[in-house]
């Protein structure tokens, strides 16, 4: 038969063997690949996404088989797409704006979207859950400043965020350090929030590619800013507005509550991340600018003179002063339109 006649030929074998062993290969190759994306493409890819490597981009990657933990917010909240990490609303620099005359209705008229001192997106879902946290007294036109300028800033970038104000009572000695602590304490009983933004009152951000997002190294937001003709400070600078990531901040157990008075005690978190073992990342100069809005230094908040000595002793002291040995007595929360106010004692300085 004609068909045994193929088979007998030598050639033609060697040929079939040949053609076998190169279905089963693409069979294989087929097989592989299908399994390998499947298993490595994260369920929402942003074109951005490989270039912005945090520790929860990371993760989302590697846990990509188990199920996402949104799974129990409402169905609608999960059908959205996550949202990317340069928004299509990002306009760059925009001029701010500081009209004498403004007040908190006309900030609350501008924005009115948020609720309780929360915003969340309507088409997407935020890459993080962001807390802004805010060391406050007596500045209340820096605040309405800096709330008519950032509200629609962060808004723009797309963010779920809220805005806390950590408001200390009292005319003792300001303690900015402590109050971001009981910030982020305060906050987390409220919400399971991803990102800590640790903010002055009185620093404006210019560009709005200056992304309120944690990254996978604790990161420091200000750059340059015009009050130093917009040259750097120091090297070791980390103060004025600060993101780290809720493990990040617990790695390093936050703040240390003895900084009473002005200065010493971002350069004491600074060690931390260090001893630590992270380093500080910085977005570009060109983006990363503030406005500091003029005031007199304030009363209740002078130079602290005893910061030199404090930094001596930060790796003695960080793992048992800081989150684990805040105290205050919470005196009010007060959810606002735009913020969410926490009222706080915390005392004076024990010597
Ligand atoms: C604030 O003052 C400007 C002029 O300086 C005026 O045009 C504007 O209407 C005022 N706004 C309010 C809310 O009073
Ligand atoms: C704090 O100082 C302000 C003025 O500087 C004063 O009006 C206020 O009563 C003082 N508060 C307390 C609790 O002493
Ligand atoms: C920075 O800009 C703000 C707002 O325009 C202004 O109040 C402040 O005086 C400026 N600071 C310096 C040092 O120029």
């Amino acid at each position: 038969m004609r068909i045994t006649g193929i088979f007998g030929n030598l050639l033609c074998q060697i040929r079939l063997l040949l053609f076998i062993a190169v279905c089963v290969t693409i069979v294989g190759w087929t097989n592989f690949y299908m399994k390998d994306s499947t298993r490595y493409t994260p369920k929402y890819r942003t074109p951005v996404e490989n270039f912005w490597k945090s520790p929860l981009s990371e993760k989302k990657t590697e846990e990509n088989s188990q199920p996402p933990l949104v799974e129990q917010t409402s169905q609608k909240e999960e059908d959205l797409k996550i949202c990317p990490i340069l928004s299509p609303n990002l306009q760059g620099v925009v001029p701010l704006m500081f009209p004498p005359n403004l007040t908190l209705a006309d900030v609350e008229k501008k924005i009115p979207m948020m609720r309780n001192g929360h915003y969340q997106p309507e088409t997407c879902r935020s890459q993080q859950r962001v807390a802004i946290l805010i060391p406050y007294r007596n500045r209340e036109r820096h605040l309405l400043y800096l709330l008519d300028n950032l509200l629609p800033f962060l808004q723009r970038q797309l963010l779920d965020y809220a805005i806390y104000i950590i408001h200390q009572a009292g005319n003792d000695t300001f303690n900015r350090a402590q109050l971001l602590n009981i910030g982020y304490l305060e906050a987390l009983k409220e919400e399971n929030w991803d990102c800590f933004i640790f903010h002055d009152v009185d620093l404006v951000p210019e560009n709005d590619y200056n992304t309120y997002l944690c990254d996978s190294e604790p990161k420091h937001l200000v750059v340059v800013c015009n009050a130093t003709n917009y040259n750097s400070v120091y090297k070791e600078y980390f103060g004025g507005v600060t993101a780290m990531t809720r493990k990040q901040i617990a790695k390093v157990n936050g703040y240390s509550n003895n900084y009473w008075g002005w200065g010493g005690e971002d350069d004491d978190l600074y060690y931390r991340v260090q001893l630590g073992n992270m380093t500080v990342v910085r977005p570009a100069r060109e983006v990363a600018r503030y406005t500091m809005i003029s005031h007199t230094r304030d009363v209740g908040n002078e130079k602290n003179e005893k910061r030199w000595e404090l930094l001596k002793n930060v790796s003695k002291v960080w793992k048992t002063d800081g989150l684990n040995s805040c105290t205050y007595e919470l005196l009010s929360i007060e959810h606002n339109p735009l913020y969410i106010n926490i009222t706080v004692d915390i005392g004076k300085p024990h010597n």
